[in-house]
């Protein structure tokens, strides 16, 4: 297949960059698979009314079918059609944080593909914080179902360039439309409960909900992954985020990191260094791959960056990675939560 690549003005795409955003929205509209960048990641999008379309989307990703997209949408009255019913809750939250990163499951209404929500009887939904995602649902109309533009079990793009690494040939067109923001996908909250549920830690925090909602539990299966508790998001469970060398998440000081990255090397290892700029000036790089991530004044710029270092050591020969961990607070809550899925749960405690 051929995957069409249209470069776009960001920050204003319709007045800048028409024709290209008129192409592509036309692509969604006849059925095909577009990948465009929202606030979080890139998304792959596809009309989320047709499941002709949505079937593409599992396809290209090598998605199970019994992981269920996010529907995307640029105003409120497209609820009408996705969602049965809301409650308080939900509405606070979408007038607190939308458009942005935060997406609401909802109980679905009658007549939404099955494939979008993989049969379940709630709809996962998200108004996104970005004119390129907005002006491709402006012009094609559509409400677009769309998981992360990458292969699953990859880490997110945050660039129109990891799309390209992963999907080219397998999607209609990417839309570059620049690099991401916030760099790790959108908070998801379960708003059908009594209390409002998070299934899975992102760019808006557990306090913020807290500021608008009051108490707000989080799935206990997030919890440092107690293996007793099934994840009641069905993505939470899939080992993700990885690049191709394992990682080991390291919890203790510099100087255990230190010696647990000499011994590694002593064993003949190609050792990778995943961790804050401010660590990596601080230690002994001799001989080892390392690659920052962001400053531990500002864990926000940690989240921005965390997936293209995780892809850069791709680009590496290394056995091994050995990342830091970070403060489990405010936006450090999602970062710890990527990295121990990219871990798959390795952590060497000193
Ligand atoms: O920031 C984001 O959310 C990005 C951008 C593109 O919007 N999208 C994204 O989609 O991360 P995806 O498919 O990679 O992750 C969606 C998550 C999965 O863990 C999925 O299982 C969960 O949301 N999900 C979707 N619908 C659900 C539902 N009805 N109930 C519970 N979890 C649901
Ligand atoms: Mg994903």
């Amino acid at each position: 297949m051929n995957t069409k690549l249209w470069t776009v003005d960001k920050q204003d795409p319709i007045k800048y960059s028409y024709p290209q955003i008129k192409e592509a929205s036309d692509l969604l509209i006849e059925g095909e698979v577009v990948a465009f960048p929202t606030e979080t990641v890139y998304g792959l999008g596809a009309n989320a009314l047709s499941d002709q379309a949505v079937l593409k989307i599992f396809e290209a990703k090598g998605r199970p079918s019994d992981n269920p997209l996010i529907v995307h949408i640029s105003k409120k009255e497209q609820l009408t059609v996705l969602v049965d019913n809301l409650n308080e809750t939900a509405r606070k939250l979408m007038d607190a944080f939308w458009p942005g990163p935060l997406t609401l499951v909802l109980p679905k209404k009658e007549g939404v593909s099955q494939y979008v929500t993989a049969g379940l009887d709630t709809i996962a939904v998200r108004m996104p914080d970005h004119p390129v995602a907005q002006a491709l649902m402006e012009i094609s109309g559509l409400p677009l179902a769309a998981p992360s533009a990458n292969l699953s079990g990859k880490p997110s793009p945050t660039t129109a360039m990891h799309v390209e690494e992963d999907l080219i040939h397998k999607i209609s067109g990417i839309v570059d439309g620049g690099a991401t923001g916030v760099g790790l996908e959108s908070t998801v909250v379960d708003c059908t409960a009594d209390v409002p549920l998070i299934l899975r830690p992102g760019g808006v925090t557990k306090e913020q909900l807290e500021e608008v909602v009051g108490d707000v539990e989080v799935d206990p299966a997030l919890i440092h992954q107690e293996e007793q508790h099934k994840p009641k998001s069905p993505g939470m469970k899939y080992t993700h985020y990885a690049p191709v060398a394992p990682v080991y998440l390291i919890d203790g000081s510099k100087e255990f990191l230190q010696r647990t990255i000499s011994v590694s090397l002593s064993e003949g290892k190609k050792v990778g260094l995943l961790a804050t700029e401010e660590t990596i000036s601080a230690m002994n790089t001799t001989g080892i791959t390392a690659i920052a991530c962001g400053t531990k004044t500002d864990l926000s710029t940690v989240a921005t960056q965390l997936y293209d270092a995780l892809r850069a050591f791709n680009a590496t020969d290394v056995d091994i990675i050995y990342s830091e961990v970070y403060p489990e607070q405010g936006v450090g809550v999602a970062i710890m939560n990527r990295l121990e899925k990219a871990a798959g749960h390795r952590i060497i405690k000193e």
